[in-house]
């Protein structure tokens, strides 16, 4: 019997797959059909595949081809199945051409003519109009954005917004934008949704601004700096039934969703103790070490370091204290946050002047879980026990500068495809992040006036 196997996303199932299932049947007596989970589709970089992996299954399924279906979910699965299931011919379309090569020595590999003119790309396109996004401010994290953009089908960027015209039209030129302008409403009309990465101070008057005009927003962290202004934005947002999101990329990355489900899952017993750092060295002339209003390391850096707090031990903290050091002008250049929790405890450290290891360690009855720095860019975590034969490293991708999986899972909350995204940075996690930056800047202003 001659058997052969094949992979695929198989998203929006459409007549390039059904021939290609077609032929690859033809090759053989035996076809086996590997479909990929949404994980590894994310992980290799495929961030909006629509259909869920049950869809997808059940699509190839109904095509009759198949003699058995299995599910692809990590790199280096195919070499295994190859030899798992003795298999005689690996194919896959003409677009993979040469990429495969490397299985001859396993099996004959044959690369099927590709179906012109039909891919699950174009059908996403076609289903979801690509989504017009607007970027207001052009400073580093602007900067950074529409590389990562570019990984994500269904969003594009096209305008830029900035009060001083000559920075907005040097972006423009930059990244090659159609718009570059300083006029609210030429720059509105243009986009159905904007990106917020102006200074702190100015994001609540922009994302009112956008959500009156019926755009979606994402902003940088931290978002808000007062409690109330987050709960009028997200009531805006609710009622005119739009998207609005904090850009904590942290939040929406793979290995961090997944460190946060393991802490959750009761593997290391009750957890009793989180303690997040994030530490960085900067010149003293940039803006977070001269803004003596809104600079400083907890503005800048706490958004991450109170995610896996709030996270793991929910918002209805029962006190909580800051203890920064100050420079002499009162900016913090080392602030921590103390939590009090019924039965637990939480440390928030962060700092711009002062270096520190900047890890993740979340203490539980049974064992502890250390993601070492960068975790914010998780990478990966160990789990770790009183018997160290039990303890166990989980490598996670996270690619890029990370952007993409924010810009991901806001395409699909736009498009309202995105399950459990409460799961990645719930509205009352953000409002209360809103309300901690607010209490700390008000203890800080009143000791500066001391
Ligand atoms: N395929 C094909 N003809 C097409 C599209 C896909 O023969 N027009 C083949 C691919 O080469 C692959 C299989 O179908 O062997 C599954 O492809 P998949 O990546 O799931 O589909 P695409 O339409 O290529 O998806 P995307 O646009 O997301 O890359």
């Amino acid at each position: 019997m001659k058997k052969v196997i094949t992979y695929g996303s198989f998203d929006l199932f459409h007549n390039g797959h059904y021939r290609l299932l077609e032929r690859a049947k033809k090759l053989g007596d035996y076809l086996i059909v590997g479909v990929t989970t949404e994980y590894y589709d994310n992980s290799r970089g495929k961030l909006n595949v629509v259909d869920s992996l049950l869809m997808r299954i059940e699509s190839v399924k109904k095509t009759g081809f198949a003699d058995e279906i299995i599910i692809e979910d990590h790199d280096g699965q195919k070499l295994e199945d190859i030899i798992k299931y003795g298999i005689d011919i690996f194919t896959v379309g003409s677009d993979w051409t040469g990429k495969f090569d490397f299985l001859k020595e396993y099996c004959d590999v044959v690369y099927l003519e590709r179906t012109k003119l039909v891919s699950s790309t174009m059908l996403r396109e076609q289903k979801f109009p690509i989504i017009k996004l607007g970027m207001i401010g052009t400073g580093r994290v602007a900067v950074r954005f529409p590389k990562e953009l570019k990984y994500v089908s269904g969003i594009e960027l096209t305008s830029v917004y900035n009060p001083k015209i000559d920075s907005a039209k040097k972006y423009a030129e930059q990244f090659e934008l159609g718009l570059a302008t300083n006029n609210k409403d030429d720059f509105y009309d243009s986009v159905d949704a904007v990106n917020i990465a102006s200074p702190h101070e100015t994001h609540i008057e922009y994302i009112m601004e956008a959500l009156e005009r019926s755009k979606h927003v994402l902003c940088e962290k931290p978002m808000c700096l007062k409690e109330t202004d987050a709960i009028k934005a997200f009531e805006l947002a609710k009622a005119k039934n739009l998207t609005l999101m904090e850009g904590i990329k942290t939040a929406y990355a793979p290995g961090f969703v997944q460190l946060i489900g393991v802490a959750r899952s009761g593997i290391i017993g009750n957890i009793r103790d989180v303690e997040a750092g994030f530490t960085k060295l900067i010149p003293q002339q940039t803006r977070e070490l001269t803004d003596l209003d809104y600079g400083g390391a907890f503005t800048e850096l706490a958004s991450y370091t109170l995610l896996p707090i709030l996270k793991l031990m929910g918002c209805n903290y029962e006190k909580v204290n800051f203890e920064s050091l100050k420079q002499k002008d009162g900016i913090d250049i080392y602030t921590k946050a103390y939590f009090y929790y019924k039965n637990s405890l939480a440390t928030a450290k962060t700092g711009l002047g002062i270096k520190s290891e900047g890890q993740l360690l979340i203490s539980g009855t049974k064992g502890y879980i250390l993601a070492k720095s960068p975790w914010w860019l998780t990478k990966g975590f160990e789990i770790c026990f009183e018997d160290t034969s039990k303890n166990e490293f989980i490598a996670t991708k996270f690619l890029g500068q990370g952007f993409r999986y924010e810009i991901s899972d806001f395409v699909k909350m736009i498009r309202g495809s995105l399950n459990g995204y409460e799961e990645r940075l719930t509205v009352e996690e953000s409002v209360t992040l809103a309300k901690l930056m607010e209490k700390f800047l008000s203890e800080r202003k009143k000791a500066i006036a001391i």
